[in-house]
């Protein structure tokens, strides 16, 4: 049995070899990512483990089958990368890791929350300027608020948790019910419900072709004055022009971003200065002090990159050997 993994980073290698040597399992480490330039590496494995933001196109994935290799572990969570289409002609089976970490996720969630309303972005500027002045903004006690949390999976449960402990009120919207909260009564029937009373949004959910730009102008009309978004999910769930314009209109009264719909290339990159960063909207948003943009961060934990590849191989080799595996991802 020999597996080959793909788009391996420095901070991934030790958690690679350490599996590898328990389990007495051949995996080749390859630093770049799947791509139509590399496929060809994969022939002779039983199984490939990937993880990249990059989309996993028809070609590549016609390609990896055309040398038999058809269990593709992913990494990490999201699934939206993957060219559906061809993983089923294709017969391919595809896993991922869907509890890596869901607290990595929900903590940093909650910390951007709590920089927001305390305002330590405007104290940060001003002390480095020499002001230790009090800023005119008074803060909010999040204890105060309530948050609306868009799709109650493990991430949003985990951040309920957290919320929870501060003090705030909760009301969720997901279309699957999670029958623990159900008995507590947080759901709300509709989104515009949650959007009526939630004076945060902190959105969980997956990106589908459904709920692109679901948080768009229309939805920011509905939300309270003032509102917070907070978006750890995926960048395509916000409109950024809308979110610009209801940032500029005060509708929105702060945002932390650690996704953008046009993150691939840009995030995790150093373009040596904050102008050569090529994306006006983008700079747009990281110029205000309201606006917390971090480059897909969130996931970035000890525990969640170690889970991430150990989970991941272990899901490779049960396919390899059994067909089946617990994570296999179901693409309609
Ligand atoms: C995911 O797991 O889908 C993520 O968004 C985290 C990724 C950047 C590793």
């Amino acid at each position: 049995l020999k597996i080959i993994a793909y788009g391996i980073r420095d901070d991934e290698r030790p958690y690679v070899e350490e599996w590898s040597k328990d389990q007495n399992i051949e995996v080749k480490i390859v630093k770049d990512l799947l791509t139509d330039d590399t496929v060809d590496q994969a022939k002779g494995f039983d199984g490939a483990v990937v993880y990249q933001q990059k989309p996993y196109t028809a070609s590549v994935l016609d390609r990896l089958a055309e040398l038999g290799v058809k269990n593709l572990s992913l990494r990490n969570v999201g699934v939206d990368n993957v060219d559906a289409d061809a993983v089923k002609r294709n017969d391919i089976k595809v896993t991922n890791v869907p509890a890596y970490s869901p607290a990595a996720i929900a903590e940093f969630t909650v910390t951007e929350l709590m920089r927001l309303l305390r305002h330590t972005t405007q104290y940060e500027h001003r002390q480095a300027k020499g002001d230790l002045k009090w800023t005119p903004d008074i803060a909010t006690e999040l204890n105060s608020l309530t948050v609306g949390v868009i799709a109650t999976g493990r991430i949003g449960r985990a951040a309920i948790q957290i919320y929870r402990g501060f003090g705030a009120k909760i009301v969720a919207y997901d279309v699957f019910h999670n029958p623990e909260l159900e008995k507590e009564g947080i759901y709300v029937d509709s989104l515009d419900e949650l959007y009526k009373q939630a004076d945060v949004i902190s959105l969980h959910a997956p990106a589908t072709k459904e709920n692109m730009h679901m948080l768009n102008a229309d939805a920011f009309n509905k939300m309270k004055d003032g509102v917070y978004i907070l978006n750890p999910a995926r960048g395509d769930l916000v409109d950024t022009d809308d979110l610009i314009k209801a940032l500029d209109s005060g509708k929105v009264a702060g945002a932390a971003l650690d996704v953008y719909e046009n993150e691939v290339g840009i995030f995790n990159t150093d373009f040596g200065s904050f102008d050569a960063i090529p994306d006006d909207r983008l700079k747009n948003l990281m110029k205000r002090e309201n606006v917390l943009v971090s480059p897909h961060i969130a996931f970035y934990t000890t525990t969640a990159v170690r889970n991430m590849v150990q989970f991941a191989l272990n899901n490779n080799k049960q396919l390899i050997e059994t067909g089946k595996a617990d994570n296999v991802v179901a693409f309609n």
